[in-house]
């Protein structure tokens, strides 16, 4: 935790530094480069040399409309922001909550999807924020998670993980009372596991958007532009409904 808020306000110091590619510089040369973790299913995925995902298939789309090659680079997530601020790639899909704390260290797009954090756990287990007092909690690290756990009055412990599925795996092996992350992939664990854990409350709601470095507003219209056109379009509901059977726009 106290890493991450280092990190992000160190961050936040040097967002004047080196020049990100402009629109036009990344036109001319015909490849957009975009990072993401790709440990975290079902929104970015890497499988042996394959990179799937919800948001691998969206910004693969959104290039194509934008007519670029994608080159893929996969990092750490909480390292991900950092290395955009080094301007080691264009931009950051990796289902990034757009939070006040985070815009200020890089320009989020509009909204690419929208969901909220939600407690999983063993039947008989912690389902609401109140049924946390008292209890472990696995959350990865840098993540929205963590601050809205730590929000929670009385509850024991919270465990980071480099990796959500680490998460997940401690609660799997009882070393925790119970996981906090995104809805949809608690449901695609409780589905997993077939009853051996279930979803309890929502603890809160995001906007998930695309980072680009603070200030790259070229890239940040075109971007705009492009997942607009592919809301509009049919590609978005396409590819959502692939993977979640349901289409994840945010509708307000
Ligand atoms: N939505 C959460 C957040 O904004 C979690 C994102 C985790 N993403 C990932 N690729 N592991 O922090």
């Amino acid at each position: 935790m106290k890493k991450t808020l280092l990190s992000l306000a160190a961050l936040t110091l040097l967002a004047s530094g080196a020049q990100a590619r402009t629109w036009d510089a990344i036109r001319q040369s015909g490849t957009i480069k975009i990072a993401t973790e790709g440990a975290f299913p079902p929104f970015n995925v890497l499988k042996g040399k394959e990179l799937t995902g919800f948001e691998v298939e969206l910004a693969n789309e959104l290039a194509k409309q934008m007519g670029l090659k994608v080159q893929w680079v996969t990092q750490p997530f909480d390292n991900l922001l950092i290395g955009l601020q080094q301007d080691r790639y264009d931009f950051v899909i990796a289902s990034h909550g757009i939070t006040p704390q985070r815009a200020k260290a890089v320009d989020f797009t509009n909204p690419h999807y929208c969901t909220g954090g939600a407690i999983v756990a063993k039947p008989g287990g912690p389902k609401t924020a109140a049924d946390l007092v008292g209890k472990t909690v696995a959350v990865q690290v840098g993540t929205t998670y963590l601050d809205n756990v730590r929000k929670v009055q009385g509850v024991k412990e919270v465990k980071t993980f480099p990796k959500d599925t680490d998460a997940q795996a401690a609660l799997m092996a009882g070393r925790v009372d119970a996981w906090v992350g995104d809805k949809f992939t608690g449901l695609d664990l409780v589905k997993a596991q077939k009853g051996k854990v279930v979803a309890g409350e929502l603890l809160f709601n995001e906007r998930i958007g695309m980072a680009v470095k603070k200030g790259n507003a070229s890239l940040l219209k075109e971007l705009n532009a492009a997942l607009a056109k592919s809301l509009s379009s049919g590609s978005y509901a396409k590819i959502s409904g692939k993977y979640f059977n349901t289409d994840v726009r945010c509708k307000n």
